[in-house]
């Protein structure tokens, strides 16, 4: 049988990452599994039901029967379209809180594989590569600095009529960064066969065509 291509993209937060998937699921007319979604779907969980992050026990048993579904470019928590409500700064932290508990990975990990399906899936996150998917085709880890990132989240809330702080979020993207590349389980790092692509200096254009040119190599046509 023929191996349903799989393409994973980790790096870290407001690296690009979404953007290039959209492009590629694009392209290609593959799947695409957008995992911090999950994560923050999670996360909204906690903080709608006044979980405590540290009562292990009840994150891990919210995570193991999470009613998040997403359909038609909608993301669901049971009833409740969540699909704006998880793009918080609030929502982010929790996440990337909940995220380093060893049982909630594991809990999540035949979820995020259930979406591999034919013709392919483009996989976003911070473990696609390492965990979730060690045997995908492509690898690709995209990497800029934090100043980089901040400001180029900062003009997209500008852009959006949002007031926004650049000191702040500097601070609110090295404390994520700090927490998701140090925990203990699936610390976000390259996987050792990935492709880094260094995306300060490139324009999403010149992204995607590093991208194919790596798929290419590996017979995926892009
Ligand atoms: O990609 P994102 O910003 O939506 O992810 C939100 C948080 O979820 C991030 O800070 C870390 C966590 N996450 C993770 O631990 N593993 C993933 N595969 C994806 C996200």
């Amino acid at each position: 049988m023929k191996q349903v291509p799989v393409i994973t993209i980790d790096g870290p937060s407001g690296v690009g990452k979404g953007t290039l998937a959209q492009k590629l699921v694009e392209k290609l007319g593959f799947h695409f599994l957008d995992s911090g979604a999950i994560y923050r779907a999670l996360a909204w969980g906690v903080l709608q039901q006044n979980l405590d992050p540290e009562d292990t026990a009840a994150v891990v048993a919210l995570a193991r029967d999470l009613p998040v579904r997403f359909e038609a470019g909608r993301i669901w928590f049971a009833d409740t379209d969540i699909t704006t409500a998880i793009r918080t700064e609030g929502v982010a932290a929790m996440a990337s809180k909940v995220a380093a508990i060893p049982q909630v990975r594991e809990a999540l990990l035949a979820r995020q594989r259930d979406f591999v399906q034919s013709p392919g899936l483009v996989a976003d996150g911070r473990d696609m590569g390492t965990v979730v998917f060690p045997e995908a085709q492509v690898k690709l880890f995209l990497d800029a600095s934090a100043p980089v990132r901040a400001q180029r989240r900062y003009n997209q809330l500008i852009n959006q009529g949002v007031d926004a702080n650049i000191d702040q979020i500097v601070r609110e993207i090295e404390a994520r960064d700090d927490r998701d590349r140090n925990r203990t389980v699936a610390p976000l790092k390259p996987a050792e066969d990935a492709f880094v692509i260094d995306t300060s200096h490139l324009s999403l254009d010149e992204v995607v065509a590093q991208a194919c040119e790596v798929m290419r190599a590996k017979g995926i046509n892009c």
